[in-house]
């Protein structure tokens, strides 16, 4: 019997971690330059969270959530997505109390999703994701924004378009959801069974409707920007503003509507504009969220935040065909030659990794030569070859493998020679 992974998982093997693991750290970095702190929630929730926080019209919750009962008989659901977990957190740890606001969180860690696996698309993904919760200024709005740009524009890509849209607030959205029932309620016949239950439930739902994409009256379906009342107009102006001193370009798209239900006022995405991409050219997706602090239980408390996968992240990389500047060197490899240095290399490579340096020897009773071959691979900054002889007379003789230049020292003093020359 053989096994199979999973369908839209994959394996992260070593030669290609590295890149998460650079990805990851500059992400990291970042975080802590903007002053976002990291977030750990668990990779499972009550279902009825995603439920009230993603909503019941949502592709993901109709479709997409990894569900089901545990020994006690709770639904539990593997988290499709951060942004409900972290605002649970946020109120079952009252943050909103503490002095320093807005609370700028991120998260890194996989999501899953029941969805048809294709090029950009996995089962399981993993996001990173920010999260500020507490601020209503639009310039908080722009720092997001600017962070995921930042984020990409620092691995060398190029060929990005960031989309922004505004969903307005509550009354203005009312407004539209009217317009847009009229609009469509002749003719919904004509539409899939979802958006004739979204009709009633979530009208906007329809613009976001994967197979209806195409009917005529799409095109024609009425821009919220034209029912955005006086404050969600400057609202969004404002961001704009602050975009635009930020020196970030940008397009305003009125059927950016995303697809989840908390969304209101500034919503985004950053998508790859590079030649082969693929269908799926959307890297990252955010915007406001000023109602669902609310729906989780919590005070009244705006919020804003954005997720992108490393998937789609590496997937643009390749498109634009750039490689990272990975590191994958060893500082010492220590060759042996006879019983005795055997025993002797194992003690020394030990010794190595003690003072912090990334040490190897040969497990395989291989031959010199076959040991220098193995230091090649492992592309190995100094070679150190230990002989019955040299073991005789306390020496050890140590090659850089950059410059050819071969120096023999004393047992005693080699991890420290080691420990210098790698400085
Ligand atoms: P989302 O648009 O559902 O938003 O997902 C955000 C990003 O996650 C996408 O742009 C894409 O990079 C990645 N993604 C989603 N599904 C998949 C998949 N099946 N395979 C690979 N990558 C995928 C959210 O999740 C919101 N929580 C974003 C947010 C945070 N809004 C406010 N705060």
């Amino acid at each position: 019997m053989s096994f199979q992974i999973p369908r839209g998982t994959q394996d992260i093997l070593p030669g290609e971690v590295e890149k998460w693991q650079y990805i990851e750290q500059l992400a990291r970095d970042l975080c802590r330059r903007y002053n976002y702190q990291e977030i750990r929630t668990p990779m499972f929730e009550h279902t009825e969270l995603f439920l009230r926080g993603v909503g019941d019209t949502t592709d993901i919750v109709q479709k997409e959530m990894y569900t089901f009962e545990d020994r006690g008989g709770r639904s539990i659901t593997l988290r499709p997505e951060g942004t409900a977990a972290v605002v649970r957190s946020f109120v079952e740890h009252k943050m909103y109390g503490q002095p320093n606001q807005p609370v700028k969180l991120y998260y890194i860690g996989p999501m899953f999703r029941y969805e048809r696996p294709q090029a950009g698309r996995f089962r399981q993904f993993v996001q990173f994701g920010v999260e500020a919760l507490g601020s209503n200024d639009p310039a908080i709005d722009a720092e997001v924004i600017a962070l995921a740009m930042d984020l990409y524009q620092s691995l060398g890509l190029k060929k990005l378009k960031l989309v922004i849209n505004s969903l307005g607030d509550v009354e203005s959205r009312k407004a539209h959801r009217q317009a847009l029932i009229d609009h469509f309620k002749e003719r919904i016949g004509e539409f899939c069974a979802d958006c004739q239950t979204r009709l009633e439930k979530n009208p906007m739902r329809i613009l976001d409707c994967k197979k209806d994409r195409d009917h005529e009256l799409m095109a024609t379906a009425p821009s919220i920007l034209d029912y955005l009342n006086e404050s969600s107009r400057t609202y969004f102006a404002k961001v704009q503003t602050y975009l635009t001193k930020l020196g970030i370009s940008f397009e305003v798209d009125p059927r950016l509507v995303r697809g989840l239900d908390y969304y209101n006022h500034t919503a985004f995405e950053i998508m790859s504009e590079a030649e082969g991409f693929g269908a799926i050219t959307t890297l990252c997706g955010g915007g406001r969220y000023n109602g669902l602090v609310q729906e989780i239980g919590g005070p009244e408390t705006p919020g804003i935040g954005f997720a992108l996968s490393i998937e789609r992240l590496l997937a643009a990389l390749q498109a634009e065909g750039i490689s990272l500047p990975l590191e994958t060197t060893l500082g010492c490899y220590v060759v042996s030659l006879g019983e005795k240095a055997k025993e002797e290399v194992t003690v020394l490579v030990h010794a190595l990794r003690q003072a912090g340096i990334a040490a190897e020897k040969d497990y395989q009773d291989r031959k010199v030569k076959a040991q220098l071959k193995a230091a090649d691979r492992l592309n190995a900054q100094y070679v150190a070859i230990l002989g019955d002889d040299e073991l005789e007379k306390q020496v050890i003789n140590v090659k850089n493998m950059q410059t050819g230049e071969q120096t023999e020292v004393s047992l005693a003093s080699f991890v420290e020679y080691v420990k210098q020359a790698l400085v």
